[in-house]
C-alpha cells in the first residue's frame, strides 16, 4: 500500500510547493583530501533541498503557511522528512523506490576549495507523479499558489510541469513555474500565472541572446502576449530583477552586497514573490520584497536560509525604476 506522510490539513492563505527531485544537501569540511588516506571530516550542516522544498522552507521562515509536496525514497528520503519535521515545515511526502539524491559539498579548508558531488535521483514512474498531483489537488481549502520547478527526475516526461499547471487550472489555482529548457518551454504553453527565469533561462526560452534591458523587456512581453503568462519575474543576480506584467514593467535594484553563498537565491526570491502576491501586494511591491529575500539569502552561508531581519533591512534599500513601455521596442 502507498504510504503518504501528510502531517497537516490545508489552511487559508497556504502556498503549496511541488518537488519531484528533492535532495539532501550535505555540507562537510576537511582540511584537505588526501589520496589513498583518511581525511577526517566534520558535517557543517545538512539541509533538505530541491527547489520546491527550499521555497517552502523559506515561506515557513517568513511565517507563511505552506506544504511541501515531494517524492522521497529510501534512507535519505526518511532523513529528509525528519529534517523537514524538525524545522516545522509541513509536508506531504510520497515514497517511491530507490534513494533520494544527496548533494555533497566538500570544502577543503587548507585551500578553501569546494567540491560538489551530485548523485542521481531515483527514477520515477508516471503513477508516482499522478498520485502526488492528486494529493495536491485534494488540498482543502485550496492553496493560493502552486509553486513548482527544478530539474525533473529520471523518468519524468518533459511536459510534467505543463500537466501540473493544467491540473491547477482545472482547480482554479494559479501557478508559479521556475524551470529551464524543455520543461519551461512546455510549461509556459500551459499558461502559468508567473514564471521566474534568470536571463539565461529566458534567453533559451525565446531563442535569442538577451544582453540589453530593452531586449529583456521585449522577450518577457512576448511570453506574456503569446502564452497568457501574467507575470514574468526576470532575475538578474547582483543586478536584482525586472518585473513585468501586461500593463507595467519595473526594475528592482538591490544595494551592492558581498555574497556569501548564491545557493538557493532564486528559490528565496520565488518564496518572497509568492508571499507578497498572496498578501495582495502590487507588482512593484511584491517584486521589491522578492529581491530583498533573494539578496538576504546570498548573505547567508551555504544552504542556510535568508535571515528575516536582513530581509527587512534590505527592503528599504532596494532602488525601484518604473520602465517605460517604449523601452521594450528599442533593442
Ligand atoms: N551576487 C548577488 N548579489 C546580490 N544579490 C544577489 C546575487 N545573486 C543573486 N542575488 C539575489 O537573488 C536573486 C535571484 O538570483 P539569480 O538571478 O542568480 O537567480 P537564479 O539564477 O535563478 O539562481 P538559482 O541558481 O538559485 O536558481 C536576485 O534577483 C538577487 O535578489
Ligand atoms: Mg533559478
Amino acid at each position: 500500500m502507498r504510504r503518504v506522510f501528510c502531517d497537516v490539513p490545508g489552511r487559508p492563505g497556504l502556498i503549496a510547493t511541488l518537488t519531484l527531485n528533492p535532495t539532501l544537501d550535505d555540507a562537510v569540511e576537511t582540511v584537505s583530501l588526501i589520496p589513498d588516506d583518511v581525511s577526517p571530516a566534520r558535517t557543517v550542516r545538512i539541509d533538505p533541498g530541491g527547489k520546491g522544498i527550499n521555497v517552502s522552507r523559506t515561506l515557513h521562515r517568513l511565517r507563511v503557511p505552506t506544504i511541501a509536496y515531494a517524492l522521497i525514497a529510501g534512507w535519505s528520503g526518511h532523513r529528509l522528512q525528519d529534517l523537514l519535521a524538525a524545522e516545522g515545515v509541513a509536508h506531504c511526502l510520497s515514497p517511491i523506490p530507490g534513494e533520494t539524491r544527496v548533494n555533497l559539498v566538500i570544502t577543503t579548508t587548507a585551500d578553501n576549495v569546494q567540491y560538489h558531488l551530485h548523485y542521481p535521483g531515483p527514477g520515477v514512474r508516471h503513477e508516482d507523479i499522478t498520485l502526488l498531483l492528486a494529493d495536491m489537488a485534494a488540498l482543502d481549502p485550496k492553496p493560493v499558489f502552486w509553486v513548482q520547478g527544478g530539474s525533473l527526475p529520471p523518468g519524468a516526461p518533459a511536459n510534467t510541469y505543463a500537466v501540473a499547471i493544467q491540473q491547477a487550472h482545472r482547480h482554479g489555482i494559479p501557478t508559479i513555474l521556475d524551470a529551464d529548457r524543455e520543461p519551461l518551454r512546455l510549461g509556459v504553453n500551459a499558461s502559468p500565472y508567473l514564471i521566474k527565469p534568470n536571463r539565461y533561462e529566458l534567453s533559451r526560452l525565446v531563442g535569442q541572446d538577451l544582453t540589453t534591458r530593452p531586449a529583456m523587456l521585449a522577450a518577457a512581453r512576448s511570453v506574456i502576449a503569446t502564452h497568457g503568462v501574467q507575470i514574468v519575474l526576470l532575475s538578474l543576480g547582483a543586478d536584482g530583477a525586472l518585473a513585468i506584467n501586461r500593463q507595467e514593467a519595473w526594475a528592482l535594484i538591490p544595494p551592492p552586497v558581498t555574497p556569501v553563498s548564491r545557493v538557493g537565491a532564486g528559490d528565496a526570491m520565488v518564496a518572497g514573490m509568492a508571499k507578497a502576491l498572496a498578501a495582495g501586494e502590487t507588482l512593484v511591491d511584491a517584486a521589491r520584497y522578492a529581491v530583498a529575500v533573494g539578496t538576504a539569502k546570498v548573505l547567508s552561508p551555504g544552504t542556510a536560509l535568508a535571515q528575516v531581519d536582513e530581509v527587512q533591512r534590505l527592503q528599504a534599500l532596494i532602488r525601484v525604476e518604473k520602465l517605460d513601455a517604449a523601452q521594450s521596442h528599442t533593442a
